[in-house]
């Protein structure tokens, strides 16, 4: 284990087709228990890159250590046991009948005891708050159920490093929540890949943009996540908390204010509060005024859609 770093990727390409690179010479770093957001538009390698770490593609050149463990075949068992891979689609990930059992089905395949398993079966349960649906059939639950469901699965494991892959994709407003309380109140290093940059936001310290297989940035969410004209630069959008549409009529024509909140650096350290509370204080004006053109739709215009 050299020192506190948790993931160390060190000049990383890979391509499925070797005439289309998918991620470009990736350095990258993540120590204990941080939280770090991966943002890109679609196609940008996210989901590629996850995949990656967790060694479900090999191909790739450079090198990947998980908890100072290079990532090769000989080894894939060992780092694989550090890492919980949460799939983005749920339903490929739970395949028992209940939730108990597909909970418990990892440490009852890696040879727990069965008073170890029911041990991990309770943590994991509890910590993403789903102990009443121990006993409930997977086809019976609901999207966000299924989702926190998938989670435990990978945490009855006590995985070191959590992987997310657009994990707020198909949840309604509630069971988005719940979610970022959740994964607020996991352990461990988590990478979150989304191109939900609210729910980022709300989840993540520290960011890393993708864009065309390549790390455009990566440092504190607060600073990329505000800067509209890096996000629009490859093909993302402001977090609509960050985003105030304020349309108004005179002198005959209606102009549209778009505002920024200014204080969006205080909302780095408010993990899982409400943001939308503090309208009203100090905004900046990012000159959108659209003389004349009419109507523009109030609040998120530009809506993401998950
Ligand atoms: N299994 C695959 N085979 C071939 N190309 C793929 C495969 N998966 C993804 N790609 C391509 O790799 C690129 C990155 O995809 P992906 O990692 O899914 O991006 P993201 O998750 O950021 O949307 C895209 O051009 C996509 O078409
Ligand atoms: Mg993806």
């Amino acid at each position: 284990m050299r020192g506190d770093k948790m993931i160390e990727v060190n000049h990383l390409s890979f391509a499925y087709d070797p005439a289309e690179p998918v991620l470009s010479d990736i350095c990258f770093q993540a120590g204990r228990g941080e939280t770090i957001g991966l943002i890109g538009a679609n196609g940008a390698g996210k989901s590629t890159f996850l995949r990656m770490l967790v060694g479900l593609e090999l191909s790739f050149e450079g090198e990947i250590l998980i908890a100072g463990e290079r990532l090769e075949k000989k080894n894939l068992d060992q780092v694989r046991s550090r890492i919980g891979y949460v799939f983005q689609d749920s339903d490929s990930q739970l395949f028992m009948t209940t939730v108990e059992e597909d909970v418990a089905f990892a440490p009852r395949n890696y040879g727990f005891p069965e008073e170890e398993v029911r041990r991990r079966v309770d943590m994991a349960l509890e910590k993403v708050h789903i102990e009443h649906l121990r006993g409930k059939s997977i086809y019976k639950l609901s999207g966000g159920e299924k989702k926190r469901a998938a989670i435990a699965t990978i945490l009855s494991m006590d995985p070191e490093v959590i992987l997310m892959d657009e994990p707020s994709a198909a949840l309604d407003p509630k069971n988005r929540r719940n979610l970022i309380h959740v994964i607020n109140g996991l352990e461990g290093t988590r990478i979150i890949a989304s191109h939900d940059l609210d729910f980022i936001r709300d989840t993540c310290e520290r960011t890393v943009l993708l864009s065309e297989g390549r790390i455009i940035y990566d440092g504190p969410s607060q600073k990329v996540l505000q800067d509209r004209e890096l996000l629009e630069a490859h093909n993302l959008e402001l977090p609509l908390s960050l985003m105030h549409v304020i349309t108004h009529t005179h002198d005959g024509s209606t102009h549209t204010h778009m505002f920024v909140h200014e204080h969006a650096a205080e909302h780095g350290k408010d993990h899982g509060t409400g943001h939308g509370a503090d309208h009203g204080t100090g905004h900046e004006a990012m000159h959108q005024a659209d003389h004349g053109t009419g109507h523009e739709t109030e609040h998120g215009a530009s809506g993401i859609d998950d």
